[in-house]
């Protein structure tokens, strides 16, 4: 194991998941666990994030004592660099001079982290104090031309760090360092997909038990189906599935989790097709909140009565759910990090909940359980999957939801996505919400008449995270071919309109 001690959230996770990428588990720990009970977690090794303080803030959060006394191999990284050099009697100073973003690195020594690396390389900075003078013990190792002291090491004493940001992609050479300092901190790369798999499948095998049973929700999306498919694995017909179809999902999804997910896995499924149901209660419905909260209802309505139904077969002792690592570490799951939001996985359960949490991704990042998808066998389409909103097209016709709208939708959405894909544009878009404007209509012409047709929006976007997120500048010939193709195919459209705003102010969907 190596430790990510958090100084920031943000910037751990990212470590955390570039250690990962060298086959090397990792686990995010907060500031302020005491060294004792990181000791206690074996570490190979430790490394220190970036965080957003400067280390002379009143609050600023300070490496927990005797940190770097342990013998463990210890990388700092921006922040944790500077706390670094504080702590071991350098020199740390508020030079009033920022950098931020990429810039020049000069490499005097390669030394251990820059072994093989080139002498000039482009870095990512993010920080306003620099360090002027590095500990005793030392070597510095690189430079530039604002900040004296940006990378230094104590290879016997296993101390290392960083003033840029390895993690980042904008540093050139980042991974390579980063591998460089778990190589040389002994870290085997042992953490492949098959070892992931393989011990998820153990792992629930021993928290169920040779007899318990077991339900999961599936929604057509990646995290349900990686954790389905772990757990019927490890336990089989024990475990049953449950597929709401509520009717609002695109074209293609339901026959993939009724026929390819379950061909692939063996998975036992029960399907409910509650379209009619979930139509009829959002007839007259137009309010987008008012749309939701139905669509949730009814949601929990459908599953508790297919649960009773399960359980008239015998006890049902455990729910699967596909909550991510990065759900777990915001809220504080277990680790003592700090509760920065309760995420509806994990802390939004119910009180009552009869069930006992099984959760085979709990450790896992996105990119993660997509891999682990694959080497499940699982449909690729599954597996790549663009994130979907529970309410699925729900929330996507402005205006009342009605049968014969949600079918105009899916053919919209399906020719855009397919259009997106020919283009190669899959990884590089977040995802493309396609909206219809129901109640809008205009003029249009087509052969030699008169339409009046219905908009739809096309609302590609790049992001991160979801939190914010830019519209993508898709090739003009993408949305020339998904435009033509919409509005010669789909009878009720007669123009394709493309949203141009970020978010903030615009959120991603429309509703
Ligand atoms: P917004 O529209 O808030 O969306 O910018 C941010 C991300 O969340 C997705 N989204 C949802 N996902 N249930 C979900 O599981 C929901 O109710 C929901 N609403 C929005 C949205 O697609 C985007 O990825």
């Amino acid at each position: 194991t190596v430790l990510v001690v958090d100084f920031g959230a943000q910037y751990a996770q990212l470590i955390a998941r570039r250690v990962r990428e060298c086959h090397v588990y990792s686990e995010i720990v907060p500031s302020t666990m005491p060294v004792s009970e990181m000791l206690a977690k074996n570490p190979k090794a430790i490394i220190l994030s970036g965080g957003p303080a400067s280390v002379y803030a009143e609050d600023a959060p300070a490496a927990p004592e005797g940190l770097f006394e342990t013998g463990v191999p210890t990388f700092g990284i921006c922040y944790g660099f500077q706390e670094m050099a504080r702590v071991l009697g350098g020199e740390v100073a508020q030079t009033g001079v920022a950098e931020y973003g990429g810039t020049p690195l000069t490499v005097g020594s390669e030394g251990v982290l820059f072994a093989g690396l080139p002498a000039v390389q482009s870095v990512w900075m993010s920080h306003g104090d620099s360090v002027a003078a590095a500990p005793e013990g030392f070597e510095v190792t690189a430079w530039t031309p604002d900040t004296p002291v940006a990378a230094m090491e104590d290879p016997a004493r296993g101390l290392y760090g960083v003033q840029f940001h390895p993690e980042v992609l904008h540093s050139e050479h980042g991974q390579a360092v980063m591998k460089h300092f778990l190589d040389a901190a002994g870290c085997r790369p042992s953490w492949t997909m098959l070892n992931i798999v393989e011990d998820a499948v153990e792992a629930v095998r021993a928290q169920v038990g040779p007899e318990g049973r077991a339900i999961c929700g599936l929604s057509g999306g990646v995290d349900s189906a990686v954790a389905a498919a772990i757990v019927q694995r490890a336990i089989g017909d024990r475990l049953t599935c449950v597929f709401v179809d509520h009717g609002l999902l695109r074209k293609g999804e339901a026959e993939q989790v009724e026929r390819d997910f379950v061909a692939a896995t063996g998975v036992k499924l029960r399907v409910v097709d509650a379209s009619e149901r979930f139509l009829k209660a959002l007839s007259g419905v137009s309010d987008p909140e008012e749309k939701r909260k139905i669509i949730g209802r009814e949601f929990i309505r459908v599953f508790e009565d297919e649960q009773r139904a399960i359980l008239a077969d015998g006890p049902v002792d455990f729910l699967v759910q596909g909550t991510l690592y990065p759900d777990v570490v915001e809220s504080g799951g277990g680790t003592g990090t700090a509760n920065i939001k309760s995420h509806h996985n994990v802390g939004g359960l119910p009180d009552d909940l009869r069930f006992t949490l099984v959760e085979p991704l709990r450790t896992l990042f996105k990119d993660e359980v997509r891999r682990a998808g694959e080497e499940l066998g699982l449909p690729p389409a599954m597996v790549w999957r663009q994130p979907f909103p529970g309410p699925g097209l729900g929330i996507r016709i402005v205006g009342e939801v009605t049968f014969d709208r949600l079918a105009i939708l899916r053919e919209a959405d399906a020719i855009a996505r397919e259009e997106l894909s020919r283009a190669g544009l899959d990884r590089e878009i977040w995802q493309c919400p396609v909206v219809l404007l129901a109640d809008v209509r205009s003029v249009g012409v087509q052969g030699d008449g008169r339409t009046y047709g219905h908009p739809v929006v096309l609302r590609p976007v790049t992001s991160e995270d979801a939190m914010t997120a830019d519209w993508s500048r898709v090739p003009y010939d993408v949305l020339a071919r998904i435009s033509t193709r919409i509005t010669n195919e789909v009878r009720e459209i007669n123009r394709v309109v493309l949203d141009v705003t970020s978010k903030p102010p615009g959120t991603i969907e429309w509703e």
